[in-house]
């Protein structure tokens, strides 16, 4: 394959790295590494689809049975037997293969083994090319707590093809399209755009539509992760949608909705208070809810949701600072703030509309 054909974005972060957004990366990575030790970190659904190109990749390849239920610290000493057993050594390069379990297990293990070793991400979900794969965030759940364990560490190399998304189920492929989203309502109001005039592409899956929006999206991830590689202050804006989709899922036992979904519900949610605000018109309002359903993401609150309960699990959501409400607005799409002291009446107002 010509090189040519391989979009390259690099990350300017402390220690400086490149993303990789093409075809045929098997044959990219094999060029790149050529002569390393690597070793494959997947899941098995990712082993069972991609058997070949991960054996294409290397001989020692370790898989974990696939789902966040693996996201923990079994699973990482498991890594390390296998580490250790195939003789990884400092200079061997650890290669993480699939959705964001897979690529937050591996950078752990990574960032752990012999005080940290290589790394490389090749995101095989939406989500995993768009948000997890890029930032350097690792994380393993424990004692029931989400990603409470983990660390900074950033890979080398980050490898995407977007033909791994063929495979994707339906829900998996569309519930990550509200990060896709979110990005185009806080920062790009031109993906937006693109977003709205390309949903039949996306419905298909389409190759060359699905580059653009993934080359995008991770353009903006990568220049709000350099403006604020360890979270101090911007990447918060990353939040949009969160406080109110965090407390969404907490409400509903993190079953009844995907990640994405209940982001979904939470952006509209956050559109509504900016529109309370005085921050947006109606109609933007009503273009984001009009995009989500044809992503076929929900808009409203499930019914029965206590109301009270919900206010009262946002205001311990952890990204609320001295308990008064921190949310990220928009001021129209494409631009976003970190507003605080909003009112409560507001709020509870919001939580009660029906959208
Ligand atoms: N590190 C970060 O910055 C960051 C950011 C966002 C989310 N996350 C984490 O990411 C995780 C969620 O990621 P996810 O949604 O990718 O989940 P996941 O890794 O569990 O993948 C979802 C499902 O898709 C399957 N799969 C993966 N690639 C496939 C393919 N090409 N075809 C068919 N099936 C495939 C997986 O086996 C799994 O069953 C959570 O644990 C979350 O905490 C991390």
């Amino acid at each position: 394959m010509q090189k040519t054909d391989i979009k390259q974005i690099d990350v300017k972060v402390s220690k400086p790295y490149t993303v990789y957004v093409g075809e045929d990366i098997g044959k990219l990575i094999g060029e790149t590494l050529q002569g390393e030790r690597l070793f494959v970190i997947t899941d098995s659904n990712v082993y069972g689809l991609y058997k070949g190109f991960l054996h294409s990749l290397s001989e020692n390849v370790y898989f974990f049975e696939a789902g966040e239920e693996s996201k923990n610290y079994k699973t990482v000493l498991k890594i390390y037997d296998f580490l250790i057993e195939n003789g990884a050594d400092r200079y061997s390069v650890v290669v993480g293969v699939g959705g964001g379990v897979a690529g937050d297990i591996a950078g752990f293990a990574a960032s752990s083994y012999m005080r940290g070793v290589r790394l490389i991400h090749v995101p095989t979900t939406l989500l995993a090319m768009v948000d997890s794969a890029i930032g350097g965030k690792t994380g393993i759940n424990y004692h029931g707590l989400k990603n409470i364990v983990g660390s900074f560490y950033q890979p080398e190399s980050v490898f995407v093809d977007v033909r791994f998304l063929k495979t994707l189920q339906d829900r998996e492929y569309f519930s990550a399209f509200a990060e896709v989203v979110k990005y185009g309502v806080i920062r790009d109001s031109e993906l937006f755009d693109f977003l709205e005039r390309n949903v039949d592409g996306i419905k298909q899956r389409d190759s060359k539509i699905l580059k653009i929006v993934v080359e995008r999206s991770i353009k903006n991830k990568v220049e709000i992760v350099e403006s604020d590689e360890r979270e101090s202050g911007e990447r918060a804006v990353l939040n949009f949608g969160h406080t109110f989709g965090h407390a969404i899922e907490s409400l509903t036992g993190y079953r009844r909705f995907y990640h994405g979904e209940a982001v979904a519900i939470g952006m509209v949610k956050a559109m509504e208070v900016s529109e309370r605000m005085g921050l947006v018109e109606r109609g933007d309002v009503e273009r984001v809810v009009n995009l989500l359903k044809l992503l076929k993401l929900p808009v409203s609150l499930p019914d029965g949701i206590d109301e009270g309960r919900m206010f009262e699990i946002m205001l311990k959501d952890k990204k609320n600072k001295n308990s008064s409400l921190r949310f990220v607005l928009t001021k129209g799409i494409g631009s976003s703030i970190i507003a605080s002291g909003i009112k409560e009446e507001l709020i509870l107002e919001v939580i009660g509309e029906d959208s």
